[in-house]
């Protein structure tokens, strides 16, 4: 079949690397796509929220399957539009997609249905959220309620940050409609893990565990970025603890998504706090995560094709979804000035010069035809996510940064201890 891949990002390089492997496919689209995936789709000029022009396409090219990755065109309906023109596409729709589209909707879904996540309050004034900040001890967490790309998080240390947080977001209309909402809840203590789950609206299958890096200075100093790295399975997500998240978390809430009208369809991603009382959750996100689609695509043995087919199916108790043995790492090579302003434009050298069992996913570039072969140049924060995989973590870490050394552009950031909190535990 004919499948459309919606993002430009390495979560949808990964999409397509994977989707490429299954029998079943017979051509690709991204749209808008990237430097990378122009290897292995046709890259579409369809911006990720022109939901109507995506559907046109859809229907004029008789694409049998489109995979949303990013949270935008999930919250915007597409599933909803290209279900509704018959067309079969993986992920929640548009009212489902709210439990990342929303935090304050996320945070109450939670607590009606026992969810273990931080207490918290939600405001749209001023004055009440800076007296919820006098009830409770610090630190304090102050999120804007929607869709704010990865920074609309503050965590605050004194109630003078805490007040500064909340006029940024509510006052200064930082994060503009995305933060005419507030939620302030309290500070967690733990580890963090990224655990995704495939999800047919009844049945729900976690996939392999994952950790995120989302400092951008090594030993995770400086400020937040999209993330640098990740690597999985992650030692902190034992089956046990699996288990338990699988028993209190992703299974309550798409029979309770359910419940309220909202079945939820796709990839459910729980952002989780590993703390001393057990798993808490973070937030939920409606679709892959991204570096964590680098790491946990190639370890997934299973087809995607029909993976993701049996989610919309309906089907997913039929599928066993399995896993291949060892680990992989993925180093995100980011441009200069990330996770500021970001230049873009710097010349990709040594692409080639990447061994063969290194997997070089693009994030952020363009490629350009000339006579000498393919140029590819910079062109976002995230440019690269250099990926290997190991009977070991220490192989395959050992094999991701051997990509990283031939690869160079001006101005690159990597950080170089990927995988710390696992090899720090043995
Ligand atoms: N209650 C909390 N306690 C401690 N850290 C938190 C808490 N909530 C969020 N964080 C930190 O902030 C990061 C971003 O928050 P998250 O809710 O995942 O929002 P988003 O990914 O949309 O920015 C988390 O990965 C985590 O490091
Ligand atoms: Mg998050």
């Amino acid at each position: 079949m004919k499948i459309l891949i919606v993002g430009s990002g390495g979560r949808e390089h990964a999409l397509a690397w994977k989707l490429q492997q299954s029998p079943r496919t017979e051509k690709l689209y991204c749209a808008p796509g990237n430097g990378g995936t122009a290897g292995l789709a046709e890259n579409v000029p369809i911006a990720v929220d022109d939901i109507p022009a995506l559907v046109a396409f859809a229907k004029e090219q008789h694409i049998g399957l489109v995979v949303v990755g990013p949270e935008l065109p999930l919250t915007l309906g597409l599933v909803d539009a290209m279900t509704a023109a018959g067309i079969p596409a993986f992920g929640p729709t548009g009212e489902a997609a709210r439990l990342e589209g929303s935090k304050a909707f996320s945070k109450d879904f939670m607590a009606r249905h026992g969810i273990p996540t931080a207490k918290y309050g939600i405001f749209n004034g001023v004055e009440p959220a800076k007296a919820f900040v006098r009830t409770f001890e610090g630190p304090w967490v102050v999120k804007a309620d929607g869709l704010a790309a990865g920074k609309g998080v503050l965590i605050c240390e004194t109630q003078q940050e805490a007040d500064a947080a909340i006029d940024h977001i509510l006052a200064e209309n930082a994060f503009g409609a995305a933060g005419a909402a507030l939620v302030i809840e309290e500070y967690l203590e733990g580890e963090e893990l990224s655990l995704m789950a495939f999800s047919d609206g009844k049945t729900v299958v976690p996939m392999m565990t994952a950790q995120d890096h989302k400092r951008i200075f090594d030993g995770d100093l400086g400020p937040n970025t999209g993330g640098m790295g990740a690597y999985a399975p992650a030692p902190v997500g034992t089956d046990e603890l699996v288990a338990e998240v699988q028993r209190m978390v992703l299974q309550p809430v798409v029979k309770a998504m359910a419940a309220e009208g909202r079945e939820f369809k796709g990839v459910l991603y729980a952002g989780l706090m590993i703390t001393a009382k057990g798993p808490m959750v973070l937030e939920f996100n409606a679709r892959f995560g991204d570096p964590e689609t680098e790491v946990v695509l190639p370890m997934l043995k299973t087809d995607l094709v029909s993976t993701m087919m049996a989610c919309i199916d309906g089907t997913l108790d039929q599928l066993p979804l399995e896993w291949h043995e060892g680990h992989c790492v993925t180093v995100v090579l980011a441009a200069h000035g990330y996770p500021g302003t970001v230049r873009k434009g710097d010349a990709i050298r040594g692409l080639d010069q990447a061994p063969g069992d290194v997997i070089v996913f693009h994030c952020g570039t363009t490629r350009k035809e000339t006579e000498s072969g393919a140029l590819f140049q910079t062109n976002g924060g995230r440019v690269l996510s250099v990926t290997a995989l190991g009977e070991t973590l220490t192989l395959a870490l050992q094999k991701a940064y051997a990509g990283v050394k031939v690869i160079s552009f001006d101005g690159m950031q990597y950080r170089s201890d990927i995988a710390h909190r696992a090899l720090n535990r043995s």
